[in-house]
């Protein structure tokens, strides 16, 4: 690969160096392009822009692989846990076990919210979408902790990290429970993450509740599969607000608040609404599918295409099984997930999704589960936020240490009036 590219407009020529990967993947680095030549790059949606440098998450989106810190997804997700995870995107490394007993430790240690926090849901509507609802008191917490707004101190950055990472399943479940008008369930710290944010969830104060071991597992399964996905729209956010550094929690509010939309994180939600509509009104999948390509339609198929994964999303692949794996364990016929499968095979021959690259991404199956599982529907998002709260944090911890780092402000190409004299409101 040469080490640089020669870019000419009109009679100005830049030389851009030429950055390479690890995985040999190549930039050019424009950093000086306006000052030498007065002219900016333009790319809506920052498709072909590379924003940092990042160690923690590798895609290859042409060849379906997904690894964070250089482990492949398939082996995290089968032989991983979520804190484990945790720990690995934070620190680059797998923990050895006295360092993940000691994280274990300190995450189960800071579960409970403060009560004021727990009083401020009251102030909020019930029908509220809970991401709404958790990105409001993710933001409220930081007025709790503001001591640990402290970028220069890596103790109190440190205590930022865990107490989000412990609170956020408290804060999620009591979104739900808000939502239902029943009382919080306090964490109980004997119970790993994923059982403990279960009982959060589905216990009552008059009934005892046991987290089923299968359930408890799928779900930690899909907080893994979740935990970081490079440059995505919520953790660009996370690094954007971050790089005007603010509190690391005001930071993930934003997060969540970008993962809530439908083109990213909502997703999940609207897979199953779009299930159930055709298991209501439209019959079969092949019907959905013309729908899906038909231009005048507004219709997509929703769990479909990726901005990255020109080829099959490898957390769908393996949600995929798993969604048959927990289905049959735990006794469960799901009409949802046989027509998915239907949906997935009409599109997967289909000549639009061929030509397009159009695949099963990581929110096709995982709703499914979800479903199955008895997690409501507009919770979905949620514990998707919950899944990527480490791959956020781990972004914005990377990005403060960077030589390079700099405040995010990206520039614009003006298209609107040029230069008009201002008309008194009588003359208008
Ligand atoms: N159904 C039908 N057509 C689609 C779909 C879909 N799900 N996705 C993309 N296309 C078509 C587009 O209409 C476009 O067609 P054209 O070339 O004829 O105009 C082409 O495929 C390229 O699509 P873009 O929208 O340009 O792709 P982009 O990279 O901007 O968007 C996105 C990616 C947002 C994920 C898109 O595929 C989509 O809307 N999918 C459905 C929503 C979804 O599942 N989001 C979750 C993504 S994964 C995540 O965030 C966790």
């Amino acid at each position: 690969m040469p080490d640089k590219a020669t870019l000419k407009i009109g009679d100005k020529t830049i030389d851009l160096p030429v950055v390479q990967g690890s995985e040999e993947e190549v930039a050019l680095d424009i950093r000086h392009l306006r000052a030498e030549t007065g002219a900016i790059t333009y790319d809506p949606g920052y498709a072909n822009t590379g924003s940092c440098k990042s160690d923690i998450t590798f895609i290859d989106g042409e060849k379906g692989i997904l690894r964070y810190c250089g482990y492949p997804i398939e082996q995290l997700a089968e032989r991983s846990s979520f804190l484990e995870v945790c720990s690995l995107l934070l620190n680059g490394e797998l923990p050895n076990g006295d360092e993940l007993q000691a994280f274990q430790r300190s995450v189960s240690r800071h579960t409970m919210l403060h009560e004021d926090v727990n009083r401020f849901y009251r102030a909020l509507p019930k029908d509220a979408h809970p991401m709404a609802v958790c990105s409001t008191v993710v933001a409220a917490l930081s007025t709790f902790y503001p001591h640990l707004h402290d970028l220069g101190s890596p103790e109190r950055t440190q205590s930022a990290i865990i107490r989000l990472i412990a609170k956020l399943p408290t804060i999620a479940a009591l979104c739900f429970k808000h939502s239902k008008g029943q009382p919080a369930i306090y964490p109980d710290n004997d119970l790993d993450y994923s059982s403990n944010f279960l009982r959060m969830m589905f216990a009552t104060p008059c009934e005892s509740y046991e987290p089923d071991p299968v359930i408890a597992k799928a779900v930690d399964q899909l907080l893994v599969l979740h935990a970081d996905h490079e440059q995505n729209c919520s953790t660009s956010a996370v690094r954007l607000v971050g790089s005007s550094r603010p509190h690391l929690f005001a930071c993930i509010a934003a997060g969540i608040g970008a993962l809530w939309g439908p083109l990213h994180g909502g997703a999940n939600q609207k897979v199953i609404e779009m299930l159930e509509r055709i298991e209501r009104e439209e019959g079969s999948a092949a019907k959905f599918v013309a729908r899906a390509k038909d231009k005048g339609d507004s219709a997509r198929l929703m769990g479909f295409g990726h901005r990255v994964y020109k080829n099959y999303d490898p957390r769908a692949k393996i949600l995929r099984k798993t969604a048959i794996e927990v289905l049959d364990k735990l006794g469960v016929k799901s009409r949802l997930l046989d027509i998915g499968m239907d949906l997935e095979e009409v599109a997967l021959n289909d000549p639009y999704f061929i030509e397009r690259k159009l695949y099963p991404n990581v929110d096709f199956y995982s709703g499914i589960i979800y479903k199955a599982i008895g997690i409501p529907v507009p919770m979905f998002t949620v514990l998707f936020a919950m899944g990527r709260l480490p791959g956020w944090i781990a972004q914005w911890v990377e990005m403060h240490h960077q030589d390079d780092f700099r405040i995010g402000r990206p520039r614009q190409v003006y298209t609107g009036p040029t230069l008009r004299d201002y008309v008194s409101i009588e003359d208008r």
